[in-house]
């Protein structure tokens, strides 16, 4: 029996490198994991090594194969990270124009719990239309894991090399986990310990 299973969103930023880590991770808590990236992300991201990781493969784009069947498990929870400013501006819009954006919409509307990690400088996350979208998609419910109280902030300009170090992979996981719980569990059973 696993702790769930886990959908990863990757985006085409620095970090996407390190997308093994969240998947470890989630694994070592006894979830599977499966990642889908958007197609800038796949040139930042060591797909055989991932693929080995999570025993499937990486999605980029819709299946190719009509005879191919859907074999992974229901998502119990959605993490979208890193979320680049570019993501994050469509998917608080609702565009859906490559197969990541186009899964990332569809889960969040069907209410599963979804926590979007950006990976932004400072001078992006100053623009008004990212501001929007960051309280659009909490006003969604979306759990969006950016500010003083996350401890995660944007990065000076330049700066995103130094910062990929300290992304919070593990805190993405664990709100992910308990957000899955408590939709699960709604009465408030005690919580899992990881
Ligand atoms: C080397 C490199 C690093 C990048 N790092 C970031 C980043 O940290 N955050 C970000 O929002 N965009 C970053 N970008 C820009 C995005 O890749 C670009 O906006 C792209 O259109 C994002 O596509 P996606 O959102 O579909 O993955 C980077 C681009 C390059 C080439």
């Amino acid at each position: 029996m696993t702790g769930g299973h886990l959908q990863i969103v990757v985006c085409g930023a620095g970090c996407a490198a390190d997308v093994a880590r969240l998947v470890d991770t989630a694994q070592k808590q006894t979830w599977t994991a499966a990642v889908t990236a958007t197609p800038n992300a796949m040139d930042f991201m060591d797909v055989p090594v991932i693929e080995k990781l999570a025993g499937v493969p990486v999605r980029s784009h819709y299946r190719a194969s009509p005879g191919a069947r859907r074999s992974l498990p229901a998502a119990d929870a959605l993490v979208v990270a890193p979320a680049t400013y570019n993501s994050i501006n469509k998917i608080a819009l609702g565009l859906a124009d490559n197969y990541a954006m186009t899964s990332v919409a569809e889960l969040i509307g069907r209410q599963l719990p979804t926590v979007i990690v950006p990976f932004v400088n400072a001078a992006l996350a100053a623009r008004l239309p990212f501001r929007r979208a960051v309280a659009s998609l909490r006003d969604e419910g979306v759990r969006v894991l950016l500010g003083p109280e996350d401890g995660w902030e944007p990065h000076p300009p330049g700066s995103g090399d130094d910062r990929r170090r300290v992304f919070p992979w593990a805190a993405a996981f664990e709100t992910a986990a308990r957000l899955a719980y408590e939709v699960r569990s709604p009465r408030g059973r005690p919580m899992q310990t990881w």
